[in-house]
């Protein structure tokens, strides 16, 4: 496949933040860890990491915003460009040596997400899209699953801890959807989670109180691998609503209605 000059960009600046992430990954007990709030690590790579997408994209790309998860939102000189970038996405992961995170970046154009990237450093898997030019995982090109029962499906979720979000829906809609299922996984870095719902490898997820930065790159990733992307009203305000559900249409389907009726009981 040819690569344009923008995911080219965006590809050369995961992989280099990738490397000392990988370094640090390899080192992690000596890395300074701190808290945000409960169950809500940041480390030195986090910051690292960011500091580093944000140089290599300021310098491909002059003037356009960046928000990322440890700096917030820096305006940039041209108002319909911006970089969504989570620089270490699946931290409690990275701490405790399970090499499930990845870095994420997405370029919004005006209120259209243009190009993702979404890259594990530690296996080396790359996943890019660009809109209207399909996904793919290390060049090849990616679809989500086909399958359309659910008692053959693997779904994957996020859930609430340590007080964050709403732990008694959660219950509630896990109870009604692993009833359901094949097999129902929580792997603990989002954006990876949407990677792997695009590569087909999870049939579908479903999480509450995520970031842009978590999804943006990945709703995109999913769209261009024929899949389905709603918040878990049905809408699609998946960044405003901070909630998101995917699959292929009918899983994307099947999951909104299993969440529905969990929250009418
Ligand atoms: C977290 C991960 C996790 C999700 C959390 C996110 P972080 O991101 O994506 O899977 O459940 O809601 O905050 O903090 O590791 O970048
Ligand atoms: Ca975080
Ligand atoms: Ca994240
Ligand atoms: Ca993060």
């Amino acid at each position: 496949m040819l690569r344009s000059a923008l995911l080219n960009v965006m590809v050369a600046a995961a992989r280099k933040a990738g490397r000392t992430l990988k370094r640090d990954f390899g080192e992690v007990e000596h890395l300074q860890v701190s808290l945000k709030g409960p169950a809500n690590f940041v480390t030195a790579a986090d910051r690292k990491a960011e500091e580093t997408l944000k140089a290599e994209l300021e310098k491909a790309r002059p003037g356009y915003g960046f928000l990322g998860e440890e700096g917030g939102l820096q305006a940039g000189s041209d108002p319909s460009h911006t970089w969504i970038v989570d620089p270490l996405d699946g931290t409690t992961n990275f701490l405790h040596g399970i090499p499930q995170f990845a870095i994420s970046i997405a370029l919004q154009r005006d209120d259209t997400i243009v190009a993702g990237v979404i890259y594990n450093p530690a296996n080396e898997e790359l996943f890019i899209a660009e809109r209207g030019k399909g996904a793919f995982l290390n060049d090849q090109r990616i679809r989500v699953a086909g399958r359309q029962r659910l008692a053959d499906a693997v779904i994957c979720c996020g859930l609430p801890h340590l007080g964050r979000g709403d732990l008694a829906q959660f219950r509630k809609e896990f109870a009604v959807v692993q009833e359901r299922v094949a097999g129902l996984r929580r792997f603990g870095a989002a954006a990876l989670d949407l990677a792997w719902v695009a590569a087909g490898r999870f049939d579908a997820f479903w999480e509450r109180n995520l970031s842009p930065w978590d999804m943006a790159a990945g709703i995109l990733m999913i769209r261009e691998a024929g899949g389905y992307v709603s918040d878990c009203e049905g809408g699609d305000q998946m960044l405003g609503r901070k909630s998101i559900i995917c699959g292929n249409e009918t899983m994307q389907r099947e999951i909104l209605a299993l969440l529905k009726a969990a929250n009418r009981e």
